[in-house]
């Protein structure tokens, strides 16, 4: 019998997941079965318990559970500051938690999009589960971090957390509010926030992006108000179908210990995106 994964979320019915690891599965020779769970808000528990009991091996998860995966699982590496866990591993009686969210990021940006990130000046924008995924890969790479949100203080308790860890330099990542940005200039434009799934977005200052930078919406699928606005002012773009892939790679190597060749998915969903 093939080993048995899934994707479980709410809702989860559009997720790309499914089809990603069975393109890997196929690709690597890797004898598995991956479907979608649909958990209710409350029961997110116990449907990993049941998935588990009925022989599963491992689990993605996504919206609105990566904080409660993070709770009810044995974090490990970079989960355990992110605060959220977006990969699980049934291992003899534990529950392995992973978060792979921020790998896959830093991946797109450095192998697909080619950047360097050292000494880059990176604007995060949002300081929710996205943004805390995502920090601590980057500040590893040795970039250098702003935060931005419309609820500072959230930002404010954001960079204390990170700025907490071993090993990463206080002077690495720092926090601003939107009306203060007017004098900033950076080379890499993050949007972790959800405003673009409402068709709306964060209120930016017109000279934002640095030479040659890149604008990045983690929204994937679909242009957001983000990446025009950043097209209109010549900034490179890039939505999130990228990491999406890369994310699901490092998932599928946790899991199998092998790791699948990601390009050729990533065309294929970028066609069948654009449809
Ligand atoms: P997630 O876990 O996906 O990051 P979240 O915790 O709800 O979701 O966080 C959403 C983020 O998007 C927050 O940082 C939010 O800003 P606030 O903390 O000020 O609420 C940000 N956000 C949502 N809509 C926004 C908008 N229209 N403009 C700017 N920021 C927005």
């Amino acid at each position: 019998m093939s080993d048995k994964y899934a994707v479980i979320g709410n809702p989860v019915e559009h997720s790309f997941s499914p089809a990603i690891h069975a393109a890997f599965a196929a690709a690597t020779g890797q004898d598995i079965s991956y479907g979608k769970i649909l958990a209710p808000l409350d029961g997110f528990g116990a449907a990993i318990l049941k998935f588990r009991d009925g022989g599963g091996s491992g689990l993605n998860v996504t919206l609105p559970f990566k904080h409660e995966a993070w709770n009810l699982s044995e974090a490990q590496g970079m989960a355990i500051d992110a605060n959220a866990v977006n990969t699980l591993k049934f291992e003899r009686g534990r529950i392995l938690g992973y978060n792979t969210d921020g790998i896959g990021l830093v991946r797109d940006l450095k192998d697909n999009l080619r950047l360097v990130l050292e000494d880059q000046r990176v604007l995060v924008m949002g300081a929710g589960g996205a943004t805390y995924g995502v920090v601590e890969p980057l500040l590893r790479e040795r970039a250098q971090v702003t935060i931005v949100n419309r609820t500072l203080d959230k930002a404010q308790q954001l960079v204390r957390h990170f700025q907490a860890i071993t090993g990463i330099a206080t002077r690495s990542i720092a926090w601003q509010s939107y009306d203060r940005l007017h004098d900033d200039r950076f080379d890499i434009v993050i949007n972790a926030t959800s405003a673009g799934l409402t068709d709306d977005m964060p209120p930016l200052p017109e000279g934002i992006f640095a030479g040659d930078a890149l604008a990045y919406d983690m929204v994937y699928g679909k242009s957001t108000p983000f990446l025009e606005f950043a097209a209109a002012r010549e900034a490179r773009t890039a939505d999130g179908l990228g990491m999406l892939v890369e994310q699901a790679a490092e998932s599928f190597y946790i899991w199998r210990g092998v790791r699948p060749d990601t390009a050729p998915v990533i065309r294929a969903l970028r066609m069948k995106a654009e449809g």
